[in-house]
Protein backbone atom coordinates (compact mmCIF):
# COMPACT_ATOMS: atom_id res chain seq x y z
CA UNK A 1 0.00 0.00 0.00
CA UNK A 2 1.49 3.08 -0.78
CA UNK A 3 0.72 6.27 0.94
CA UNK A 4 -2.24 8.50 1.10
CA UNK A 5 -2.67 12.49 0.77
CA UNK A 6 -5.62 13.99 2.13
CA UNK A 7 -7.34 17.17 2.35
CA UNK A 8 -10.69 18.22 3.42
CA UNK A 9 -12.43 22.00 2.98
CA UNK A 10 -16.02 23.80 3.16
CA UNK A 11 -17.51 26.84 0.84
CA UNK A 12 -20.20 28.50 1.13
CA UNK A 13 -23.50 29.34 -1.21
CA UNK A 14 -23.17 32.34 -2.45
CA UNK A 15 -26.70 34.39 -4.04
CA UNK A 16 -26.64 37.22 -6.59
CA UNK A 17 -28.02 40.61 -6.20
CA UNK A 18 -26.88 40.74 -9.78
CA UNK A 19 -27.43 38.08 -11.91
CA UNK A 20 -25.41 36.17 -13.98
CA UNK A 21 -27.37 34.95 -17.39
CA UNK A 22 -25.93 33.85 -20.43
CA UNK A 23 -22.53 32.69 -21.94
CA UNK A 24 -20.24 34.30 -24.50
CA UNK A 25 -17.97 30.87 -24.34
CA UNK A 26 -19.57 27.56 -23.12
CA UNK A 27 -16.70 25.48 -22.76
CA UNK A 28 -14.34 28.45 -20.45
CA UNK A 29 -17.53 29.44 -18.93
CA UNK A 30 -17.09 33.42 -20.01
CA UNK A 31 -20.42 35.31 -19.12
CA UNK A 32 -22.00 37.99 -21.47
CA UNK A 33 -22.48 40.52 -18.16
CA UNK A 34 -20.65 41.03 -14.80
CA UNK A 35 -22.37 40.34 -11.75
CA UNK A 36 -22.34 40.42 -7.93
CA UNK A 37 -23.08 38.31 -5.14
CA UNK A 38 -23.45 38.19 -1.49
CA UNK A 39 -21.86 35.16 0.18
CA UNK A 40 -23.83 33.44 2.66
CA UNK A 41 -22.73 31.73 6.40
CA UNK A 42 -21.22 28.70 6.21
CA UNK A 43 -23.50 27.51 9.23
CA UNK A 44 -26.71 26.69 7.22
CA UNK A 45 -25.43 25.91 4.37
CA UNK A 46 -22.31 24.46 2.61
CA UNK A 47 -20.56 22.09 0.62
CA UNK A 48 -17.75 19.91 2.32
CA UNK A 49 -15.02 18.31 0.10
CA UNK A 50 -12.86 15.68 1.02
CA UNK A 51 -10.23 14.69 -1.40
CA UNK A 52 -7.54 11.68 -1.86
CA UNK A 53 -4.88 11.36 -3.76
CA UNK A 54 -2.66 8.26 -3.96
CA UNK A 55 -0.17 6.26 -6.38
CA UNK A 56 -2.13 3.31 -5.63
CA UNK A 57 -5.87 4.73 -7.18
CA UNK A 58 -6.39 2.49 -10.64
CA UNK A 59 -9.04 6.00 -11.49
CA UNK A 60 -10.33 9.26 -10.59
CA UNK A 61 -13.70 8.87 -8.84
CA UNK A 62 -16.48 11.00 -7.36
CA UNK A 63 -19.05 10.33 -4.67
CA UNK A 64 -21.52 12.99 -4.66
CA UNK A 65 -23.87 13.29 -1.15
CA UNK A 66 -22.74 9.47 -0.66
CA UNK A 67 -23.58 7.79 -4.02
CA UNK A 68 -20.92 7.50 -6.48
CA UNK A 69 -20.58 9.06 -10.02
CA UNK A 70 -20.66 6.40 -12.81
CA UNK A 71 -18.27 7.32 -15.12
CA UNK A 72 -16.29 10.72 -14.09
CA UNK A 73 -14.49 11.02 -17.30
CA UNK A 74 -18.15 12.04 -18.78
CA UNK A 75 -18.35 14.81 -16.44
CA UNK A 76 -16.53 17.83 -18.76
CA UNK A 77 -16.65 20.32 -16.10
CA UNK A 78 -15.20 17.79 -12.98
CA UNK A 79 -12.54 16.99 -15.34
CA UNK A 80 -12.13 20.99 -16.84
CA UNK A 81 -11.13 22.00 -12.76
CA UNK A 82 -9.23 18.76 -12.61
CA UNK A 83 -6.70 19.14 -15.23
CA UNK A 84 -6.41 23.18 -14.35
CA UNK A 85 -5.43 22.15 -10.78
CA UNK A 86 -2.99 19.44 -12.34
CA UNK A 87 -1.58 21.80 -14.54
CA UNK A 88 -0.50 24.67 -12.07
CA UNK A 89 0.62 21.35 -9.49
CA UNK A 90 2.79 20.39 -12.57
CA UNK A 91 4.23 23.63 -12.53
CA UNK A 92 4.49 24.12 -8.98
CA UNK A 93 6.54 20.48 -9.07
CA UNK A 94 9.02 21.46 -11.49
CA UNK A 95 9.70 24.30 -9.34
CA UNK A 96 10.12 22.31 -6.14
CA UNK A 97 12.14 19.75 -7.90
CA UNK A 98 14.87 22.76 -8.83
CA UNK A 99 14.52 23.74 -5.36
CA UNK A 100 14.21 20.73 -3.02
CA UNK A 101 15.38 18.05 -5.62
CA UNK A 102 13.11 15.19 -7.37
CA UNK A 103 13.62 12.55 -4.43
CA UNK A 104 11.88 15.59 -2.67
CA UNK A 105 8.95 16.50 -4.69
CA UNK A 106 5.90 14.18 -4.38
CA UNK A 107 4.02 13.89 -7.98
CA UNK A 108 0.69 14.78 -7.06
CA UNK A 109 -0.41 15.94 -9.98
CA UNK A 110 0.53 12.06 -11.60
CA UNK A 111 -1.96 10.27 -9.04
CA UNK A 112 -5.76 9.62 -9.53
CA UNK A 113 -8.09 11.05 -7.03
CA UNK A 114 -11.15 10.26 -5.14
CA UNK A 115 -13.45 12.70 -4.50
CA UNK A 116 -16.45 13.05 -1.76
CA UNK A 117 -18.30 16.02 -1.75
CA UNK A 118 -21.42 16.36 0.36
CA UNK A 119 -24.42 19.31 0.85
CA UNK A 120 -25.54 20.44 4.55
CA UNK A 121 -28.97 21.03 2.79
CA UNK A 122 -31.08 19.54 -0.12
CA UNK A 123 -29.34 19.65 -3.46
CA UNK A 124 -32.23 19.68 -5.24
CA UNK A 125 -33.76 22.70 -3.24
CA UNK A 126 -32.71 25.21 -6.20
CA UNK A 127 -30.01 26.50 -3.72
CA UNK A 128 -27.37 27.19 -5.99
CA UNK A 129 -25.73 23.63 -5.02
CA UNK A 130 -23.37 23.55 -7.99
CA UNK A 131 -22.22 27.00 -6.74
CA UNK A 132 -20.54 25.65 -3.30
CA UNK A 133 -19.91 22.47 -4.64
CA UNK A 134 -17.79 23.62 -7.57
CA UNK A 135 -15.91 26.17 -4.92
CA UNK A 136 -15.29 23.43 -3.07
CA UNK A 137 -14.03 21.09 -5.71
CA UNK A 138 -11.29 23.58 -6.40
CA UNK A 139 -10.50 24.95 -3.37
CA UNK A 140 -10.07 21.55 -2.02
CA UNK A 141 -7.35 20.27 -5.16
CA UNK A 142 -5.77 23.56 -4.12
CA UNK A 143 -5.06 22.76 -0.62
CA UNK A 144 -4.13 19.22 -1.22
CA UNK A 145 -1.69 20.27 -4.05
CA UNK A 146 -0.62 23.19 -2.00
CA UNK A 147 -0.40 25.95 -4.77
CA UNK A 148 0.99 28.91 -4.41
CA UNK A 149 -1.98 30.77 -5.80
CA UNK A 150 -4.51 33.69 -5.15
CA UNK A 151 -8.06 32.95 -4.49
CA UNK A 152 -8.82 35.02 -7.48
CA UNK A 153 -6.46 32.78 -9.96
CA UNK A 154 -8.58 30.04 -8.11
CA UNK A 155 -11.71 31.40 -9.26
CA UNK A 156 -10.57 31.54 -12.67
CA UNK A 157 -10.96 27.74 -12.15
CA UNK A 158 -13.89 26.87 -10.32
CA UNK A 159 -15.88 29.39 -13.09
CA UNK A 160 -15.04 26.23 -15.51
CA UNK A 161 -16.86 24.11 -13.19
CA UNK A 162 -19.99 26.52 -12.68
CA UNK A 163 -19.97 30.04 -13.58
CA UNK A 164 -21.51 30.93 -10.31
CA UNK A 165 -19.04 29.19 -8.43
CA UNK A 166 -16.25 31.84 -8.75
CA UNK A 167 -17.95 33.88 -6.65
CA UNK A 168 -18.27 31.17 -3.57
CA UNK A 169 -13.79 31.45 -3.35
CA UNK A 170 -14.78 34.73 -1.30
CA UNK A 171 -16.97 35.90 1.72
CA UNK A 172 -19.21 39.06 1.60
CA UNK A 173 -19.47 40.99 -1.23
CA UNK A 174 -18.55 39.37 -4.50
CA UNK A 175 -17.82 40.67 -8.15
CA UNK A 176 -17.99 38.48 -11.08
CA UNK A 177 -15.88 40.67 -13.58
CA UNK A 178 -16.85 39.64 -16.87
CA UNK A 179 -13.72 40.64 -18.37
CA UNK A 180 -13.10 40.69 -22.10
CA UNK A 181 -10.45 38.39 -23.33
CA UNK A 182 -11.14 35.37 -25.25
CA UNK A 183 -9.39 32.77 -23.12
CA UNK A 184 -10.73 33.83 -20.36
CA UNK A 185 -7.53 35.46 -18.18
CA UNK A 186 -9.44 38.22 -16.90
CA UNK A 187 -12.52 36.56 -16.38
CA UNK A 188 -12.35 36.23 -12.36
CA UNK A 189 -14.00 36.57 -8.87
CA UNK A 190 -12.76 40.07 -6.64
CA UNK A 191 -14.21 40.56 -3.01
CA UNK A 192 -15.88 43.92 -3.22
CA UNK A 193 -16.20 44.14 0.56
CA UNK A 194 -15.26 42.08 3.64
CA UNK A 195 -17.75 39.84 5.62
CA UNK A 196 -17.54 42.40 8.56
CA UNK A 197 -17.84 45.75 6.52
CA UNK A 198 -22.06 45.26 6.91
CA UNK A 199 -22.56 42.83 10.07
CA UNK A 200 -26.53 44.01 10.03
CA UNK A 201 -27.36 42.93 6.56
CA UNK A 202 -29.00 39.19 6.88
CA UNK A 203 -30.72 36.89 3.96
CA UNK A 204 -33.61 34.86 5.01
CA UNK A 205 -34.15 31.68 2.81
CA UNK A 206 -37.90 30.88 1.91
CA UNK A 207 -38.11 27.24 0.95
CA UNK A 208 -41.03 27.68 -1.53
CA UNK A 209 -40.37 23.92 -3.19
CA UNK A 210 -37.29 21.80 -2.76
CA UNK A 211 -38.56 20.18 -6.60
CA UNK A 212 -35.70 20.52 -8.85
CA UNK A 213 -35.99 23.18 -11.44
CA UNK A 214 -37.44 22.07 -14.59
CA UNK A 215 -34.93 24.22 -16.92
CA UNK A 216 -31.64 23.69 -16.06
CA UNK A 217 -29.83 27.39 -16.06
CA UNK A 218 -27.16 26.03 -18.62
CA UNK A 219 -29.45 24.79 -20.69
CA UNK A 220 -32.13 28.47 -19.77
CA UNK A 221 -29.25 31.18 -20.06
CA UNK A 222 -28.47 29.45 -23.45
CA UNK A 223 -31.88 29.72 -25.16
CA UNK A 224 -31.96 33.28 -23.43
CA UNK A 225 -28.83 34.23 -25.40
CA UNK A 226 -29.90 33.16 -28.81
CA UNK A 227 -33.63 33.82 -29.14
CA UNK A 228 -34.26 36.96 -26.35
CA UNK A 229 -34.24 40.58 -27.58
CA UNK A 230 -34.20 41.93 -23.77
CA UNK A 231 -30.82 40.36 -22.95
CA UNK A 232 -28.76 42.50 -25.27
CA UNK A 233 -30.30 45.47 -23.83
CA UNK A 234 -29.28 44.20 -20.45
CA UNK A 235 -26.31 43.70 -21.57
CA UNK A 236 -25.71 46.19 -23.03
CA UNK A 237 -27.61 49.19 -21.27
CA UNK A 238 -28.26 47.77 -17.41
CA UNK A 239 -25.52 45.99 -16.06
CA UNK A 240 -22.77 47.70 -16.58
CA UNK A 241 -24.81 51.22 -15.02
CA UNK A 242 -26.09 48.58 -12.04
CA UNK A 243 -22.79 47.08 -11.01
CA UNK A 244 -20.94 50.62 -10.37
CA UNK A 245 -24.58 51.58 -8.30
CA UNK A 246 -24.70 48.55 -6.63
CA UNK A 247 -20.72 48.56 -5.43
CA UNK A 248 -21.36 52.30 -4.31
CA UNK A 249 -24.47 51.07 -2.24
CA UNK A 250 -22.51 48.33 -0.51
CA UNK A 251 -19.25 50.40 0.36
CA UNK A 252 -21.74 53.13 1.82
CA UNK A 253 -24.23 50.85 3.38
CA UNK A 254 -27.20 52.20 1.39
CA UNK A 255 -29.84 49.51 2.06
CA UNK A 256 -32.48 51.36 0.33
CA UNK A 257 -29.98 51.81 -3.06
CA UNK A 258 -29.09 48.24 -2.51
CA UNK A 259 -32.74 47.27 -2.33
CA UNK A 260 -33.81 48.41 -5.20
CA UNK A 261 -30.95 47.31 -7.51
CA UNK A 262 -31.45 43.90 -5.87
CA UNK A 263 -35.18 43.84 -6.53
CA UNK A 264 -35.26 45.49 -10.12
CA UNK A 265 -32.27 42.87 -11.31
CA UNK A 266 -34.36 39.87 -10.12
CA UNK A 267 -37.48 41.20 -11.94
CA UNK A 268 -35.23 41.97 -15.37
CA UNK A 269 -33.68 37.83 -14.62
CA UNK A 270 -37.39 36.87 -14.42
CA UNK A 271 -38.62 39.63 -17.56
CA UNK A 272 -35.53 37.76 -19.52
CA UNK A 273 -36.65 34.75 -19.23
CA UNK A 274 -40.55 35.45 -19.82
CA UNK A 275 -38.68 36.52 -23.24
CA UNK A 276 -36.67 33.95 -23.77
CA UNK A 277 -38.65 31.85 -26.79
CA UNK A 278 -40.38 29.37 -25.58
CA UNK A 279 -40.40 31.10 -22.14
CA UNK A 280 -38.64 29.63 -19.60
CA UNK A 281 -40.58 30.65 -15.43
CA UNK A 282 -39.49 30.09 -12.56
CA UNK A 283 -41.50 31.80 -10.74
CA UNK A 284 -44.85 30.22 -9.33
CA UNK A 285 -47.83 31.15 -7.55
CA UNK A 286 -46.35 31.46 -4.49
CA UNK A 287 -43.16 33.57 -5.54
CA UNK A 288 -45.18 36.15 -6.70
CA UNK A 289 -47.16 36.56 -3.89
CA UNK A 290 -44.16 36.90 -2.07
CA UNK A 291 -43.07 40.27 -4.30
CA UNK A 292 -46.24 41.28 -3.64
CA UNK A 293 -46.24 41.10 0.47
CA UNK A 294 -42.63 42.35 0.08
CA UNK A 295 -43.81 45.24 -2.23
CA UNK A 296 -46.52 46.08 0.42
CA UNK A 297 -44.43 45.82 2.96
CA UNK A 298 -42.05 48.41 1.90
CA UNK A 299 -44.52 50.84 0.85
CA UNK A 300 -46.31 50.81 4.45
CA UNK A 301 -43.33 52.18 5.87
CA UNK A 302 -44.11 55.65 6.27
CA UNK A 303 -40.76 57.27 5.89
CA UNK A 304 -40.37 55.86 2.62
CA UNK A 305 -37.18 53.70 3.39
CA UNK A 306 -36.47 50.13 2.55
CA UNK A 307 -37.15 47.60 4.51
CA UNK A 308 -36.58 44.24 2.97
CA UNK A 309 -35.74 43.06 -0.56
CA UNK A 310 -36.63 39.94 -2.70
CA UNK A 311 -34.62 38.15 -4.75
CA UNK A 312 -34.87 34.54 -7.15
CA UNK A 313 -32.45 32.61 -8.96
CA UNK A 314 -33.80 30.05 -11.36
CA UNK A 315 -36.50 28.32 -9.02
CA UNK A 316 -39.18 29.47 -7.02
CA UNK A 317 -37.78 29.86 -3.44
CA UNK A 318 -36.82 33.72 -2.77
CA UNK A 319 -33.98 34.87 -0.70
CA UNK A 320 -35.47 38.07 0.75
CA UNK A 321 -32.22 40.70 2.24
CA UNK A 322 -32.44 42.87 5.19
CA UNK A 323 -31.10 44.68 7.85
CA UNK A 324 -31.53 42.32 10.96
CA UNK A 325 -34.05 44.55 12.83
CA UNK A 326 -36.65 43.25 10.43
CA UNK A 327 -35.90 39.89 10.29
CA UNK A 328 -38.80 39.15 13.22
CA UNK A 329 -41.37 40.93 11.75
CA UNK A 330 -40.57 39.49 7.97
CA UNK A 331 -40.61 36.19 9.69
CA UNK A 332 -44.07 36.54 11.24
CA UNK A 333 -45.46 38.40 7.69
CA UNK A 334 -44.19 35.53 6.36
CA UNK A 335 -45.68 33.43 8.28
CA UNK A 336 -48.77 34.65 8.63
CA UNK A 337 -49.27 34.79 4.73
CA UNK A 338 -47.93 31.58 3.96
CA UNK A 339 -48.61 29.39 6.54
CA UNK A 340 -48.53 25.92 4.53
CA UNK A 341 -46.84 27.13 1.28
CA UNK A 342 -43.40 27.50 2.43
CA UNK A 343 -41.62 24.24 3.04
CA UNK A 344 -44.42 23.05 5.37
CA UNK A 345 -44.57 26.24 7.36
CA UNK A 346 -41.63 25.84 9.14
CA UNK A 347 -38.80 25.34 7.87
CA UNK A 348 -37.21 29.29 6.52
CA UNK A 349 -33.98 30.72 8.02
CA UNK A 350 -32.27 33.25 8.28
CA UNK A 351 -28.50 33.03 7.62
CA UNK A 352 -26.13 35.93 9.22
CA UNK A 353 -23.71 35.87 6.18
CA UNK A 354 -21.14 37.76 8.61
CA UNK A 355 -20.36 34.74 9.98
CA UNK A 356 -18.53 33.15 7.10
CA UNK A 357 -15.28 33.15 8.18
CA UNK A 358 -13.55 32.53 4.43
CA UNK A 359 -12.78 28.63 3.32
CA UNK A 360 -11.70 26.92 6.15
CA UNK A 361 -9.73 23.62 5.78
CA UNK A 362 -11.16 20.80 8.17
C1 LIG B 1 -29.75 32.51 -11.83
O1 LIG B 1 -23.71 29.22 -12.33
O2 LIG B 1 -25.64 27.59 -12.18
O3 LIG B 1 -28.26 31.65 -10.18
O4 LIG B 1 -22.44 28.44 -15.33
O5 LIG B 1 -24.18 27.05 -16.45
O6 LIG B 1 -23.25 26.34 -14.24
P1 LIG B 1 -23.60 27.51 -15.14
O7 LIG B 1 -24.77 28.31 -14.42
P2 LIG B 1 -24.97 28.71 -12.90
O8 LIG B 1 -26.01 29.90 -13.09
C2 LIG B 1 -26.48 30.67 -12.02
C3 LIG B 1 -27.56 31.58 -12.48
C4 LIG B 1 -28.28 32.35 -11.40
C5 LIG B 1 -27.71 33.75 -11.24
C6 LIG B 1 -26.41 33.90 -10.49
O9 LIG B 1 -26.09 33.11 -9.60
O10 LIG B 1 -25.73 34.90 -10.78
Amino acid sequence: MGPIYEKTATSPVNIAVIKYWGKRDSVLILPTNSSLSVTLSQENLQSKTTIRASPDFKKDRLWLNGVEEADVTKNKRLQNCLRETRRLRKEYEKKLCEEVGAENTIPLSEYNVHICSENNFPTAAGLASSASGFACLVYTLAQLYELPVSDTELSKIARQGSGSACRSLFGGFVAWEMGSQDDGSDSQAIQVAPKDHWPELEALICVVSDAKKGTSSTEGMQNTVATSPLIQHRIKHVVPERMKSMTEAILKRDFRKFAEITMRDSNQFHAVCLDTFPPIFYLNDVSRAIIRVITEYNSSNESGELKAAYTFDAGPNAVIYAPRENIPEIINIIAKYFPGDIDNGNEYFTDPYHLFSGNQVG
